[in-house]
């Protein structure tokens, strides 16, 4: 399809949007724990819809009634028939996943209707804005029984604001969030992970000026150590201010003006000291507009690839990784809080770590903040996840909101160094086109930062050996390449991974991003007897041989952290419906596989620097 198509396309698209009456979500306020807020969490009514009976009649056309659930209505009279009442129906605790909170929603999929009501005193020259951490998959919401709008998306934030539609009293704030699979989403309708529904993480009103810093980018100019580059944006109706930027610890002080759209673009040299997993430095950054001002903790360093290195602070380093799902532990359920990411990332240290591969979705912001903290880096990577739409331009137009969404959200992250922007996707001309645009988005929203994606290669048997070559037509387009591979698991024997060779014409990094092998904790036998702690813990110590061997090996994310919920793991006492790749049960007990990687990275830890 022509660019100018598809480009036509997308307008009607939004048109379409934009003509249901669904407002755009207003730009992303950054870092909101720094704004004065009011956290919505807690319990909330819900209201259980499978047939959206909420929204729509019995000819599936638009409620616009009092029998719309978004008006919350009440009978006037004993005669009167409403047949609704958030009331007098069950409570859901939000953030958090409906799946896991009643056995009757464990598989549910479809519309929940969610109320909560509040009071709110705002200060008349203030503006103030409602903002979710996420909800999956698709949410309407609305206010006082009028609709804000829609986002859709499942792992990014969104905010609307309702700085004219608020009251001092009895605000009544209604979602409706439906996690139904589609086609034409992204993820579409096949994952291998648990499709958990409802607003999963936290909601926050936030009161901000009239003219506020609403979005920032301050880090190290890509291919310096001591030279900040970045903007800034200022929202409202004095949009060109005096701004100062101060890191008071590195003696920074810097004033810029902002433009009539309330931006300001700056580069200045600081010597700082550089952010790093052994040393995670963070300094106070103040941003002082003249209407507001905001404070963030940011690292500061470089990352970049050099041949098939990867640099930080310009030098080699090799990325000890794990991957993981967004599931907390102990819990098997949504994470979202401090103390979820504080356990995860505390394992993937315990592990020898220094790295993490964020699958197959954004996480939330509490994990990339708690990486910055504890000196973890990351990727992190969109559901851009195996049999996607490849010619639905609403379909891209999806993925492009998602990733940039992400990227808005985490951009000031020192952690973070890679974004990957798809997962074992099959390849094709379409999808080649799909891929080659999100990484264009990627590299222009953020040039600091590396692009990736996990891709699939292919073995060759030449003479009874295998050599498996890299050789994905979009590796050309990355700056790091990611790989599947299931040698041991799906294909082959683990101990033939011991004479496997690989190759790339490509002469660029490569990061495994993903092996392993199902085990079930505590369950025992011999290194042939699948689903036994010695099988993975054999296959991971074949595995080792062969990577040990890859010249261009600069990292690995084998798979997984801790065993996850998964449809499609239906195996009667091995899986009951887990993917038992973890290294750690979903009861936080460590396998015997674990050990084997632990002892590897520590062995790469205590290696003299290449
Ligand atoms: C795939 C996929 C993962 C999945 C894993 C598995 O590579 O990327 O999401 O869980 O393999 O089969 O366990």
């Amino acid at each position: 399809m022509t660019k100018l198509l598809r480009s036509l396309t997308l307008v009607l698209c939004l048109l379409l949007a934009w003509s249901r009456g669904a407002a755009e979500t207003a730009p992303l306020i950054a870092n909101i724990n720094a704004r004065h807020t009011v956290s919505l969490d807690g319990q909330w009514q819900a209201i259980v819809d499978p047939y959206d009976v909420g929204a729509l009649d019995y000819r599936a056309q638009p409620l616009k009634n009092n029998n719309a659930f978004f008006k919350n209505y009440k009978p006037q009279s004993e005669s009167e028939l409403v047949e609704y009442d958030f009331d007098t129906s069950g409570q859901l605790q939000v953030p958090g996943d409906w799946n896991t909170q009643r056995d009757s929603l464990l598989f549910y999929e479809g519309s929940v209707w969610y109320k909560r009501t509040f009071d709110y005193a705002q200060s008349p020259k203030n503006r103030l804005f409602v903002h979710f951490g996420a909800c999956n998959y698709f949410a309407a919401v609305y206010l006082n029984g009028e609709e804000l709008g829609e986002h859709e998306g499942g792992f990014t934030p969104f905010d609307f604001e309702i700085t004219d539609r608020v009251r001092a009293h009895d605000n009544f704030l209604v979602l409706r969030v439906n996690n139904a699979r589609g086609k034409d989403q992204v993820p579409t309708v096949n994952t291998d992970w648990w499709n958990y529904g409802g607003i999963t993480r936290p909601v926050t009103l936030v009161e901000v000026p009239d003219t506020f810093v609403q979005d920032y980018f301050i880090q190290v100019e890509k291919g310096t150590t001591n030279q900040i580059k970045g903007w800034l944006q200022l929202n409202g109706r004095q949009p060109q201010q005096n701004v100062t930027i101060r890191i008071p610890e590195a003696g920074v002080s810097r004033t810029f003006q902002t433009d009539s759209r309330g931006r300001a673009e700056f580069s200045f040299r600081a010597d700082l000291t550089l952010w790093s997993p052994e040393n995670p430095k963070l300094y106070n950054v103040e941003i002082a507009a003249e209407t507001d001002q905001a404070t963030d903790r940011i690292g500061f360093r470089s990352i970049e690839v050099r041949g098939t290195d990867i640099l930080l602070n310009g030098k080699p380093i090799f990325l000890r990784g794990i991957s993981l799902h967004e599931e907390a532990p102990m819990r098997a359920s949504r994470a979202w809080s401090d103390d979820d990411a504080r356990t995860l990332l505390g394992w993937a240290k315990e592990l020898g770590c220094n790295f993490v591969r964020l699958a197959h979705y954004p996480h939330n912001e509490a994990m990339l903040r708690m990486a910055d903290q504890m000196g973890v880096l990351v990727w992190e990577e969109v559901p851009v996840y195996w049999t996607i739409q490849w010619e639905n331009p609403g379909t891209l137009h999806n993925a492009e909101n998602q990733l940039k969404e992400m990227i808005a959200r985490d951009h000031n992250r020192a952690a973070l160094i890679i974004y990957s922007v798809a997962n074992e996707t099959p390849v094709s001309d379409a999808r080649n086109r799909f891929l080659r645009q999100l990484i264009q988005d990627a590299h222009s929203a953020d040039s600091t930062r590396l692009v990736s994606a996990a891709l699939q290669a292919n073995g060759v048997s030449e003479g009874g050996h295998i050599t498996i070559h890299l050789n994905d037509p979009i590796a050309s387009d990355l700056d790091v390449l990611g790989n599947n591979e299931y040698i041991g698991w799906y294909v082959h024997r683990p101990e033939e991974a011991d004479s496997i060779d690989w190759a790339s014409e490509y002469g660029k990094p490569l990061i495994m991003s993903e092996f392993g092998g199902d085990a079930l904790f505590g369950n025992h036998g011999d290194a042939l007897a699948r689903w036994t702690e010695e099988y993975q813990e054999n296959l991971y110590q074949h595995q080792l041989v062969m990577l040990k061997r890859i010249p261009f090996l600069r990292g690995m994310t084998p798979w997984v952290l801790k065993d996850f919920r998964s449809p499609r793991r239906t195996l009667p006492r091995m899986e009951d419906y887990f993917n038992r790749k973890g290294l750690v049960s979903d009861h936080g007990e460590k396998k015997k596989a674990f050990f084997v990687l632990q002892k590897f990275y520590r062995e790469l830890q205590s290696a003299p620097p290449r």
